[in-house]
């Protein structure tokens, strides 16, 4: 046999100026709102793991029993052999854990850094000496078209895995044009997502604002990293984590706001918020498991398989292309 190493593919270099001024008109945008993916630097990703671990946030840990407990059957109806593409791969944690039961002949870790990659697929490798390992940085937040050709001499069927209700930070309107983008790569194959479900509002809420602050940390963080993309001198301390549940729009959102009224600068402008005016930062959507399969079904994706928690807490589906 021979002996495998990870490839790697960076799609263009991350445009620094065309960020800056993204980051910069939703500070000046009524209300001011940022992206969650500022969430995410070095502090931020690990913020996350903890959040990961929190007692009142289930999805983690929701999902994984999903995976534990239907994983062979979620195999079976994928195939082996097959291509598993993975959205948002960061540690690869859960695509390693399925990896003994789906057996693809191919991975594809596609994440926002390619780098941040090279250690866990390394790792991957070890383990799994025969897979042929492929990892792609590239910002799929736009759009999840992958490198020219990557597909196309990839083997078996192509499995897309989107794990983790990451699907949640978009409005249902994006979530459609972007599962359209996954469907029209997916032909002969299809996806596997997992999605978080609508449930009490005070479990909700609580996962989203827990007891010792981690997820205010999280959020608050984002200041940090924002100061760096653009040069401003927000101060944490003078902000404040807020996480409420819209039912209406079905969705957390999570926003920071002003203790006091305070000027945000940055070199060529600044913000005047005044005391209790708030910041977007976040919307996680939750759907029922009948919303999520019409959502899919409109994306153009044929048939669906679903697997859903107790409690109908959280749900994975295998969409068919
Ligand atoms: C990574 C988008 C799935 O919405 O639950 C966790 C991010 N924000 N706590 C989510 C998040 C606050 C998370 N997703």
């Amino acid at each position: 046999m021979t002996l495998r190493t990870p490839r790697f593919i960076q799609t263009r270099e991350r445009d620094s100026h065309g960020e800056r001024d993204a980051a910069i008109a939703g500070l000046l945008a009524q209300p001011a709102r940022a992206l969650p993916k500022y969430f995410y630097d070095r502090l931020g990703s690990h913020l996350f793991d903890a959040i990961t671990e929190l007692p009142e946030y289930y999805p983690t840990r929701t999902e994984a029993a999903i995976f534990a407990e239907h994983g062979a059957e979620m195999a079976r109806c994928i195939g082996a052999g097959a291509t598993l593409i993975d959205l948002g791969a960061g540690s690869c944690e859960k695509a390693a854990r399925l990896m003994p039961l789906l057996e693809p002949r191919r991975y594809i870790a596609v994440d926002i850094s390619a780098d941040y990659l090279h250690d866990a697929l390394r790792e991957l490798q070890r383990d799994n000496p025969a897979l042929d390992i492929v990892g792609v940085g590239m910002d799929f937040s736009q759009s999840p078209a992958l490198p020219a050709g990557l597909l196309a001499d990839s083997p078996g069927r192509p499995a897309f895995f989107y794990p983790g209700s990451s699907i949640g930070n978009f409005t249902p309107a994006e979530a459609a044009a972007f599962l359209s983008g996954v469907r029209a790569q997916a032909t002969g194959g299809g996806l596997l997502i997992g999605v978080d479900l609508v449930k009490p509002i005070d479990i909700l809420e609580a996962a989203y604002d827990d007891a010792i602050g981690v997820t205010a940390a999280f959020n608050l963080n984002l200041l940090r990293h924002l100061n760096r993309i653009v040069g401003s001198d927000f101060d944490p301390k003078q902000w404040r984590h807020v996480a409420l549940f819209d039912s209406t729009e079905s969705r957390i959102e999570m926003h920071l706001e002003a203790r006091t009224e305070l000027l945000v600068r940055w070199p060529g402008g600044e913000r005047r918020f005044r005391a209790g005016e708030r910041m977007h930062t976040e919307n996680s959507y939750k759907y029922t498991a009948a919303s999520f399969a019409e959502l899919l079904q409109r994306s153009g994706f044929r048939t669906s398989r679903r697997w859903l928690a107790p409690q109908e807490w959280f749900a994975v589906f295998w969409a068919e292309a």
